[in-house]
């Protein structure tokens, strides 16, 4: 599968033909000023949750591809009516796409929307096909759910929050590579804000003493896992 990095926590995964973003947040972060927004291509855009730094470009996005938004249903009625069509509306469950199986899996955050409208439930995306499988938490701290996940599937890698203050910091995501029994972490959520600016390469040697690879990407890298 083909990684590429947007900065914060956007990026692309491109598995059984199919380009899938995540959170896109591009306009309005400072360290993303070099990514065209207008060059990026999608076949579906997944949503963690209803955050200002989650769906920034979502639906200039969505409605330039003509890519499928899945999300919560409170997030995907928000979509639709800033002229959103394509839609596909979800709750904690599964549904088994062109892609691969999907699981909206729960996240303890918050989600509001930018207008502050309710956004429902904040949630993680894990996705299982015959490439493999990986989840993407969202932005959450440490919690006991993620010991359900390796029941699901066996993960390639997990993509997950190391920046503290709104999310799990390394420490914590250490424990949830544990509890998710993946040892190829991509790191995603720091730096953007002063909040979450972290020392790379203290977190990296965390990671590598719990005997797990961090990968902390750089804006428009692309990485194959
Ligand atoms: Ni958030
Ligand atoms: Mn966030």
């Amino acid at each position: 599968m083909k990684f590429t990095y947007y900065g914060h926590s956007c990026f692309v995964v491109e598995t059984a033909g199919k380009k899938l973003l995540f959170d896109p947040f591009i306009t309005g972060n400072e360290l993303a000023k070099d990514v065209d927004v207008n060059s990026i291509e999608a076949d579906y855009i997944l949503i963690s949750h209803g955050h200002g730094d989650h769906v920034a470009d979502l639906v200039s996005i969505a409605k330039r591809t003509g890519a499928t938004v899945i999300a919560a249903f409170e997030v995907v009625n928000w979509a639709q009516q800033q002229g959103v069509e394509k839609v596909h509306p979800m709750n904690f469950g599964s549904y088994k796409f062109d892609f691969g199986m999907l699981k909206f899996l729960p996240a303890w955050h918050s989600s509001a929307m930018p207008d502050g409208s309710y956004g429902g439930n904040p949630g993680g995306f894990l996705i299982m096909n015959n490439e493999g499988n990986f989840y993407y938490t969202g932005d959450t701290c440490l919690m006991m759910d993620m010991q359900l996940v390796p029941r699901y599937a066996k993960l390639d890698f997990v993509i997950m929050p190391v920046g503290g203050n709104f999310t799990m910091d390394a420490g914590d995501a250490v424990i949830a590579a544990e509890f998710l029994q993946c040892k190829k972490i991509v790191g995603v959520h720091f730096d953007t804000f002063g909040y979450i600016k972290i020392d790379h390469e203290a977190t990296k040697a965390q990671f590598k003493a719990a005997g797990n690879e961090l990968i902390l990407p750089k804006i428009k890298e692309t990485i194959n896992l």
